[in-house]
């Protein structure tokens, strides 16, 4: 019996490669174990978008060197394999295996070349129109599927190293991926979410050159799925149409995530982000325009080269205008082969760290502010799971928002009798900064604590 066991780091769009590569392998015969100590085949699928990231899977691999000798098998795969390549091996002798996300689609020719005894196998070439399309995913989730739309990235943010880790831009047909959409309706999934790097540039490479929001429109149609999710939308390609479709179908849920990266025009461009400060707001007020309540959230880098205090002050400004739901803030990290590599104006880290704490904080009372207009309201959640630690349910809102509750009918789960998967009404009666909290709605009136 053939083992194997895999660790993901990074976004998405990893994980999702993860479900799609243990698919394959369950597929080759293999089966997959839960602890790396029981795997014959060890795989890490790794992240490089900043430093930290990167270092993760070489304090792995260090952890599990002296194993390599008792017939344990590495292999690193997703961008870290990308950018290092075969300098992998000579970091780490014992990984046998390097393959970037564009030779996916190679796996069970990389894996016969494992098993056959070879010692040095990659899968590196980037010179590929292919999707990593497989009917063989082994889906996390039994309520909520990841589907790829789009792979690789066509722009070149100077801090950034995906689109030399993932390749150019390929969009899968739009038949394709509404197959794969309806098979998982017919399956039971009730929601499903729509990845790219930038979901906007989606383009059906078939006659009909479906762009994203027609793809978008037709996912909302199909029977059966409830909430369709997309992400990232890049500012440069968000158009006013993508907010038509959300007014227009509540199954496509109102939550849009477009970073921003920064308040300043000067910074966005020798980002190289293609789109200025007024250009960026434009897209939010057809969003604060809308006839629904969209939530917006956003990523922000901190201390990108030559960050100077007033530029920063216009990021402040930037957040305290737009009032963001959520945010991710990142401090500028140092990433090979990308241009901002070679601006020689860099932020010393201590200063980097204080604008982080900085931004932190304010957004912080931006969301307890923007979070209690919730409280009295009644939303309607996707639960996701129980927390045995403050007994109460999880649950999502349409909005991307964790809204817990309890439920005085089923106050946990007993045996079979569980609320994960289920929709349902929840009255809000607490807000905090990163989540809501109430009880289930029912016809009794309810007390607001
Ligand atoms: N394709 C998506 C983002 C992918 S990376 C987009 O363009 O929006 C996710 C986030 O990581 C980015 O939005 C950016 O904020 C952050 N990031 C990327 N490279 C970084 C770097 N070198 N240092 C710090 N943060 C970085
Ligand atoms: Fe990176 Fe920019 Fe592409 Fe996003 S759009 S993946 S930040 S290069
Ligand atoms: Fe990381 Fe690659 Fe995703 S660098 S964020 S795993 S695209």
């Amino acid at each position: 019996m053939k083992t194997f066991y895999i660790e993901t780091f990074g976004c998405q769009m990893n994980a999702h490669d993860s479900e799609k590569v243990a698919g394959t392998l369950l597929q080759q015969g293999y089966t997959q174990v839960e602890n790396p100590e029981e795997a014959e085949l060890i795989l890490y699928n790794t992240c490089s978008i900043r430093d930290k990231a990167e270092q993760k899977v070489f304090s792995r691999l260090q952890q599990f060197k002296r194993e390599s000798g008792k017939g344990k098998v590495f292999g690193v795969l997703g961008c870290v394999a990308q950018q290092e390549g075969e300098k992998i091996f000579e970091r780490a002798p014992h990984v046998s295996l390097v393959a970037g996300s564009a030779s996916y689609t190679k796996l069970p020719q990389l894996l016969v070349q494992l098993e056959a005894g070879n010692r040095r196998v990659t899968g590196l070439s980037l010179d590929t129109g292919e999707t990593f399309d497989t009917p063989f995913t082994r889906r996390d989730n039994p309520h909520r599927a990841y589907i790829t739309i789009i792979e690789g990235c066509d722009k070149a943010c100077a801090y950034c190293v995906v689109p030399m880790t993932r390749g150019p831009e390929r969009s899968r047909t739009s038949e394709s991926v509404l197959r794969e959409a309806r098979s998982l309706a017919e399956l039971g999934y009730s929601e499903v979410q729509l990845l790219g790097q930038n979901v906007n540039s989606y383009r059906d490479p078939s006659d009909t050159q479906w762009d994203f929001a027609r793809l978008l429109r037709a996912v909302g149609e199909i029977d059966g799925l409830r909430r369709v999710r997309f992400t990232t939308s890049h500012p440069r390609d968000f158009v006013k149409e993508m907010v038509a479709a959300i007014d227009q179908d509540e199954r496509l849920c109102n939550h849009v995530h477009l970073p921003v990266q920064s308040g300043s025009s000067d910074v966005l461009s020798r980002m190289q982000r293609l789109y200025s400060r007024d250009q960026y707001m434009r897209c939010i007020e057809w969003m604060k325009r809308a006839k629904r309540d969209i939530a917006i959230t956003t990523d922000i880098i901190v201390g990108f080269p030559g960050e100077t205090e007033a530029d920063f002050l216009e990021t402040v400004s930037l957040i305290e205008q737009i009032e963001y739901d959520s945010m991710f803030i990142f401090k500028y990290s140092k990433r090979p082969n990308t241009p901002a590599l070679r601006y020689d104006d860099h932020i010393p880290e201590e200063e980097k760290t204080r604008r982080f704490l900085f931004l932190q904080e304010r957004q912080r009372a931006i969301q307890i502010r923007r979070n209690s207009r919730y409280v009295g309201t009644t939303e309607e959640v996707h639960v996701e799971g129980y927390n045995l630690a403050t007994h109460q349910w999880i649950g999502r809102t349409s909005q991307n928002k964790t809204l817990n509750f309890i439920d005085p009918d089923l106050p946990e789960p007993r045996g079979a009798r569980t609320l994960v998967g289920q929709y349902m009404d929840v009255l809000v009666t607490r807000a905090g900064p990163n989540s809501l909290a109430g009880e289930r709605a029912t016809n009794r009136p309810a007390s607001i604590s």
